[in-house]
């Protein structure tokens, strides 16, 4: 869960930069340039596939988790207060999961589906810039996307110094510093994200 948890970590990384070029206003010229490289690239291609082996992955060991902890104890506690000893998040990390991967197909249908049937069928690629402006214009569907940066919030805010703990990369010394950089992060990735949709609504993006 944590190596996966950190290429994926990684990942939304590098989409929210490429993403961030919209901020350019100029036309999304930035934004399309590394779009197409990474639309056409044969290296990306392959890390592209490792991405959806990783996201697999990350799901498949975190329900085999959660059916694990469900199983190694079939009867409840009969005094069980988790509020005192865990957060709720980390209680609910397969539901925020769960609705992560939904708001993920819902995106993958807006963008990534077109773009490819497209290059694959015609050579061509779709503006992704044009997409993005056309499909944030529907308030639903940027509401969505703020749910969507929502859950991914929750899902870090536990998941990130998770990853450390189970990789063994935590230490009494850093373990404040990990904590630290798991909520920025957590806080700072999702609401970059979460902007792209609402500043395209409100046509700050030109
Ligand atoms: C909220 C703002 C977001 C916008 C505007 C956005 C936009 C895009 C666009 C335009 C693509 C298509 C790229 C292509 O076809 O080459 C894409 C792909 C993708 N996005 Fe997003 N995205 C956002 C958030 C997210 C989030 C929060 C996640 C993950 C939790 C995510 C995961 C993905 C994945 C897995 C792909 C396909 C990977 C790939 O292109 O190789 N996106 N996104």
């Amino acid at each position: 869960m944590g190596l996966t948890g950190f290429f994926l970590i990684t990942f939304l990384v590098v989409h929210a930069s490429i993403n961030g070029c919209i901020w350019f206003n100029d036309g999304g010229e930035t934004f399309l340039f590394y779009a197409h490289f990474m639309g056409t690239n044969v290296i990306v291609h392959f890390l592209e596939a490792g991405l959806f082996l990783g996201l697999i992955l990350h799901i498949v060991d975190g329900l085999l988790l959660w059916k694990q902890n469900r199983d190694a104890r079939p009867v409840n506690y009969a005094y069980n207060n988790p509020g005192k000893n865990s957060t709720w998040y980390s209680r609910s990390m397969a539901l925020l999961g769960t609705l992560i991967l939904l708001f993920l197909i819902i995106h993958l249908n807006h963008f990534w589906g077109p773009n490819r049937l497209a290059y694959y069928t015609t050579g061509e690629e779709k503006n992704l810039f044009q997409m993005m402006q056309e499909t944030f214009e529907s308030l639903p569907v940027v509401l969505l996307y703020c749910a969507g940066c929502f859950s991914l919030f929750w899902h870090l805010l536990h998941g990130f110094k998770s990853a450390f703990q189970s990789l063994g990369l935590n230490h009494s010394k850093y373990n404040k510093a990990i904590e630290i950089a798991g909520i920025a992060f957590s806080i700072i990735v999702p609401a970059i994200f979460a902007s792209m949709p609402i500043s395209m609504y409100l046509h700050l993006v030109h």
